[in-house]
């Protein structure tokens, strides 16, 4: 289960990474002066470690730090070992949680203030199919807590209950 976490963990950050990749161009200081998922939700950078005060950012500032401190922590050998037979932190889950809960954010700020760009760059079933497979894994193991989810739950209502 741990192995496949990290696989599936490093592959939705290369997703991600490579989906907000094609539009950083349209995601600015100034189309984007702070980071939100619609109307109704903003987001203020801290990691806990060394931004302990939420920073109120740009949205490509707030993905910029989140992107960087996810590659942190899967490059950090204590949490993320690659050597076999070094054991797994106990911390383990609860990061691999905040590493989901995190990316998530990113996909809802794609969905809700570039969609329009993402369409016109037919990038758009690739989106929906990467995050499909993102929230059924999440699900699945119940990894992201529902009011963090709520940013996009019309979405994922959709997306759940056609192929289910
Ligand atoms: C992608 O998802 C959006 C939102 O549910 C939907 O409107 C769109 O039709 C989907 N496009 C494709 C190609 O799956």
């Amino acid at each position: 289960m741990i192995s496949v976490f990290i696989f599936l963990a490093v592959d939705f950050f290369n997703q991600i990474n490579m989906l907000y990749g094609t539009i950083t161009e349209f995601c600015t200081e100034e189309t984007c002066p702070v980071m939100s998922a619609g109307p109704k939700y903003e987001y203020h950078w801290a990691d806990g470690q060394t931004v302990k005060k939420p920073i109120k950012c740009s949205a490509p500032k707030y993905i910029d730090y989140l992107m960087s401190w996810v590659q942190d922590q899967l490059d950090e050998e204590s949490l993320f070992p690659s050597k076999i037979g070094v054991p797994f932190p106990k911390n383990f889950l609860a990061i691999a949680k905040t590493i989901l809960k995190r990316l998530f954010r990113v996909y809802a700020h794609i969905y809700h203030q570039h969609f329009k760009e993402v369409v016109q760059l037919s990038e758009e079933a690739h989106l929906n199919t990467s995050f499909k497979h993102f929230i059924f894994f999440v699900q699945e193991f119940n990894l992201i807590e529902k009011r963090e989810l709520a940013p996009l739950q019309e979405l994922i209502d959709k997306l759940t209950s056609k192929d289910r």
